[in-house]
């Protein structure tokens, strides 16, 4: 799919497809021309009863253009454009042009109050990278490609030509990320194993220049990452910890101190010996999808050679039932030195992220942020919508929280107050691993919250939202927006100082 960006006037446009975003259902200025040529036609359209203000309506036609008849699409922005009536709309368009037969398109896009052609030239080249998706490497007769190749966008203004170039970049950067996360969550688990986190690791390695770092399992034995070997110790594929540095601000620096971001890898999740229910086991695949984002938003991140370092560092194993796998009683020693009492083996996420997490105090981060699909309480509590977010420094939740908003990729803070620790308490060991039903993921993160005390630290439960169940089942690419918008803030941050 190729994307391209310039100042022609709509009525030339010579696509195929013709899209012409509004905001409300007045026939703007500039397509005056266009209307003119067609005898009214447009402001015919805009006015009837088939298209309203209400973002995200699209109305199609052939412009009746004697000798020419061109294919139309009317897209309502809304009648007060916001990012949310943006990415509703741009959602909606990508669908239509996706499903349809054009090949080549022009996006007409008019100034708009309040959102800058970065932001708008973003959202609609993400929605529709994410819209063009397909995940087909297994099917024997995979379903045709999508018939678009070749999206122009249309600008009204010379002045912000720079700017929708950089929105662009970012949209193809965020979408790429996106897919790749995606994709590896969509991989089942007898392919996406430990191994081959590791081999996508060394890809982007490769193609981006990062370092790459991979500990086996005698290496994690020698720092004493008893926790996180316990949970691999029942799978028959060997477990690895996986570290790729991006330094795309230097290093020496005070300001260079580098964000941590660290995923959980568990390709597939069977619970151990405390084994899940067989209905809708097969999702557990997607219990790397922590991993995922830190692959994607790497990716991202790459793409854009944005002016930070970034870690990221990501335990992987499978959490499988053996003759020789942990068992509920046993008590394991972490990296930390803190000992374990494992009640639950289902509650294996926090068992290989405190051992991680302990491991990257050595990069002396500025801030650690760790991404897992950790409770199914997670889901009860915030549905698909919103990912759970903890964190022990309320600068770092709030920044999280806002590119949350800024992405609509959405994140809602959770507390882990002291009192919540009482639950974790063990007869025999420093900490149970399972804190009972009440505020099961506050529990989670009050567990994870005992190996983060070095550093600013922030813990995302994306089980509600990395993911779709039912007929659209698959990966969602969630949260790389958030993360990636996080990471160029920081950037921004830095220069204003
Ligand atoms: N990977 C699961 C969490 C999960 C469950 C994610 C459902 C998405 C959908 C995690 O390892 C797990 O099993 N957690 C247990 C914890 C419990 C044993 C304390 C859970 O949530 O049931
Ligand atoms: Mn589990
Ligand atoms: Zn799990």
């Amino acid at each position: 799919m190729e994307f391209s960006i310039n100042l022609t006037a709509p009525e030339k446009a010579a696509a195929d497809c013709l899209v012409l975003p509004l905001s409300g259902i007045k026939l703007p200025a500039a397509l005056a021309k266009l209307d003119e040529r067609a005898s009214g036609w447009l402001s015919t359209l805009i006015a009837g009863a088939d298209f309203s203000d209400k973002a995200g309506t699209v109305l199609s036609g052939y412009l009746p253009i004697d000798g020419a008849p061109q294919k139309v699409v009317l897209l309502q922005l809304g009648k007060d454009v916001s990012p949310a009536s943006l990415r509703k709309a741009f959602d909606a368009l990508a669908r239509t042009l996706i499903a349809g037969k054009s090949a080549s398109v022009t996006i007409a896009l008019p100034p708009l109050k309040g959102i800058d052609a970065e932001d708008a030239v973003a959202a609609i080249t993400q929605a529709i990278i994410l819209e063009s998706y397909r995940f087909t490497q297994f099917k024997s007769e995979p379903e045709p490609a999508p018939a678009l190749i070749s999206i122009t966008l249309l600008l009204t203004k010379k002045g912000e030509l720079k700017a929708a170039e950089e929105g662009l970049a970012r949209g193809l950067a965020v979408g790429h990320g996106m897919n790749l996360t995606r994709d590896l969550g969509n991989l089942p688990g007898n392919i996406c194993t430990p191994t081959r986190l590791a081999e996508e690791a060394a890809h982007l390695a490769e193609r981006f220049a990062l370092k790459l770092t991979v500990l086996e399992e005698a290496d994690m034995a020698a720092l004493g990452m008893g926790s996180l070997l316990s949970v691999a110790k029942g799978s028959t594929q060997p477990p690895k910890l996986i570290v790729l540095e991006y330094h795309g601000a230097g290093d020496g620096k005070k300001a260079a101190k580098p964000a941590v971001l660290v995923g959980k890898g568990i390709t597939f999740d069977s619970g151990g010996i405390s084994l899940k229910p067989g209905e809708g086991m097969d999702e557990m695949k997607y219990d790397m999808c922590g991993a995922a984002t830190v692959l994607g938003t790497l990716r991202a991140v790459c793409e854009l050679a944005l002016p930070v370092n970034v870690i990221g560092v990501i335990p992987t194993c499978e959490n499988m039932p053996a003759g020789n796998a942990v068992k509920p009683g046993d008590i394991v020693r972490s990296m930390s030195g803190q000992t374990i009492e494992v009640l639950n083996t289902d509650a294996e996420g926090r068992l290989i992220l405190c051992d991680a997490l302990s491991y990257v105090a050595k990069f002396d981060p500025d801030v650690v942020v760790d991404i897992a699909t950790l409770t199914g309480a997670c889901i009860i509590a915030l549905g698909h919508v919103t990912t759970g977010l903890f964190a022990n420094d309320d600068d770092l939740a709030d920044a999280l929280y806002a590119a949350g908003q800024q992405t609509g990729d959405k994140a809602w803070r959770l507390p882990v107050w002291d009192e919540y620790q009482d639950q974790l308490k063990s007869n025999f060991a420093d900490m149970a691993n399972i804190g009972g039903r009440p505020a099961g993921s506050i529990t989670a993160a009050a567990f994870l919250s005992r190996f983060t005390k070095d550093y600013r630290w922030a813990h995302l439960d994306i089980a509600g939202t990395a993911w779709k169940s039912g007929a659209a089942k698959g990966a969602t690419g969630r949260p790389v927006p958030l993360l990636v918008e996080f990471l160029r803030q920081r950037v921004e941050k830095k220069g204003k100082n």
